[in-house]
């Protein structure tokens, strides 16, 4: 390569996209004076733009996804013979690597059992609600339908996910909502002194206490699932606290209740486990999961279950409504399955595992030593290569710095070729944690390239 490509021909398509492309998350207006952002060619940690300029991505693709990195051509080769031998066919019936890859999770996943494929992570999250309500009605009347889900989590773009969503400006009008979902406290120690009652010690069994109140206040015959995001992304990169995992799983074993782990950001690798529920030995009822489970090579998500919820879908045969009656079109596609299937080998065959593991502990010591310098982190948190700088005016009042100044120090690193990411419009007045997740790949070579442009762009932002 590398960005070797023709000028002209990229001019025209930078003027095609001002013309057509609707970004995502993204207002327009800056487009009419300045060029939109094409991303052109990606090689291992690294992306080049429409100018052949070079950035080292520490986002994986800006949201999580590109967890073994870019231009891998083995899945690439996989996919394609794929593809001619059998593109696609509906979910009704099987396909060879549908049903491969769903071997091979189930073995990363002791105690789960069956996969549902679909195409987002979104779509994922949808189907495990489905599920809870179609399980109301066929053993509690409807009554037990509710979902709970947490402050700060986001599961996902579609009404009833955003129904389901604790970041207030993700919602914000895209009102009215889905009924029947149920906001429970954040557990986010950090800011604990914001909440009413929160304890010094034991926080996260007081946290999650927080969450059989409101169990309790709903009626506990009411609420048929706890959605969570194993670690909170979006929402500020948030490790759930000691003594917060286990309380939950009692819970839920107390009042009948499904847990449904979020793992759409977590899954395959992110946090040095394959799941990162598997970090805290809960046993969901149903997982989701969708960015890395091809590493963005294919669009593919799952939903997957126990085999007791999946035998709930089949007790009486003879009933003609007594199934999951849930469509996904593109679940039939055998790209996804098929850049799964190599995706999960290169983790295994490359100790992706155990490198985002120790890379994890490295890029941790490397910002806990930025805290140290600049006062403006207040505090660093993370698991594996996904790990979170929340940025305070002091640290006495952990006073949220503006959105602005956060975004400064993105767009300062963007400058620089370095690619981070930030909180960005999901929590009013709290868009201030900048955000890291590079590739599973990722050396302390990379890792210090990244903390060096941090520290630069800080110091230039806040002197
Ligand atoms: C935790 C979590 N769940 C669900 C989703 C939704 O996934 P998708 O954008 O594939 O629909 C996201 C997306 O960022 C996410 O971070």
């Amino acid at each position: 390569m590398d960005g070797n490509f023709n000028e002209n021909d990229i001019s025209r398509v930078v003027e095609a996209d001002r013309a057509h492309i609707w970004h995502h998350l993204s207002q327009h207006k800056p487009y009419e004076t300045t060029d939109p952002r094409i991303i052109v060619e990606g090689k291992g940690m690294r992306v080049w733009d429409q100018k052949g300029k070079e950035h080292i991505d520490a986002v994986s693709g800006g949201v999580w996804t590109v967890n073994v990195g870019y231009g891998r051509e083995r899945i690439a080769n996989a996919v394609r013979d794929q593809l001619i031998k059998l593109n696609y066919f509906a979910g009704s019936a099987g396909s060879i690597p549908g049903s491969n890859f769903a071997e091979m999770l189930i073995d990363k996943m002791p105690g789960m059992s069956r996969v549902y494929y679909c195409n987002s992570g979104s779509e994922a999250n949808e189907k495990g609600f489905k599920m809870v309500r179609q399980i109301a009605h066929k053993r509690y009347g409807g009554k037990k339908h509710k979902v709970l889900y947490r402050d700060r989590d986001y599961h996902g773009t579609t009404i009833s996910c955003l129904s389901a969503g604790g970041q207030d400006e993700r919602n914000a009008q895209y009102g009215p909502f889905t009924e029947g979902f149920v906001r429970v406290p954040h557990c986010l120690e950090y800011r604990a002194f914001e909440q009413d009652g929160a304890p010094s010690e034991n926080y996260g069994v007081w946290a999650a206490d927080q969450i059989e109140k409101v169990i309790l206040a709903e009626g506990p015959d009411t609420v048929g699932a706890l959605c969570l995001e194993p670690v909170t992304a979006g929402g500020g990169v948030i490790v759930p606290p000691d003594g917060y995992w286990d309380r939950v799983q009692e819970i839920c074993k107390k009042y009948d209740i499904l847990l449904h782990i979020d793992e759409v950001v977590c899954g395959v690798g992110r946090t040095g486990t394959w799941f990162g529920y598997q970090h805290y030995g809960i046993k969901p009822d149903m997982v989701t999961m969708a960015k890395g489970v091809a590493s963005g090579y294919a669009a593919i998500a799952c939903l997957v279950t126990t085999e007791e919820v999946f035998n709930m879908f089949k007790d009486d045969h003879t009933d003609p409504m007594n199934y999951f009656r849930d469509i996904s079109t593109f679940g039939g596609c055998t790209a996804g399955p098929t850049a799964g299937i190599e995706n999960m080998a290169i983790i295994e065959e490359e100790n992706l595992l155990e490198n985002t593991t120790n890379m994890g502990h490295y890029m941790l010591d490397q910002l806990n030593a930025l805290a140290d310098k600049h006062k403006v982190i207040g505090q660093v948190r993370g698991k594996g290569l996904f790990l979170g700088c929340e940025l305070v005016e002091d640290h006495d009042s952990r006073a949220p710095v503006a959105e602005k100044m956060v975004q400064a120090v993105v767009g300062d690193c963007m400058q620089q070729g370095t690619i981070i990411g930030a909180t960005n419009r999901s929590l009013p007045g709290k868009n201030n944690t900048l955000c890291f997740s590079p590739a599973l790949i990722a050396t302390k070579d990379d890792i210090n390239q990244i903390v060096a442009s941090v520290d630069e762009a800080l110091g230039r932002v806040f002197g």
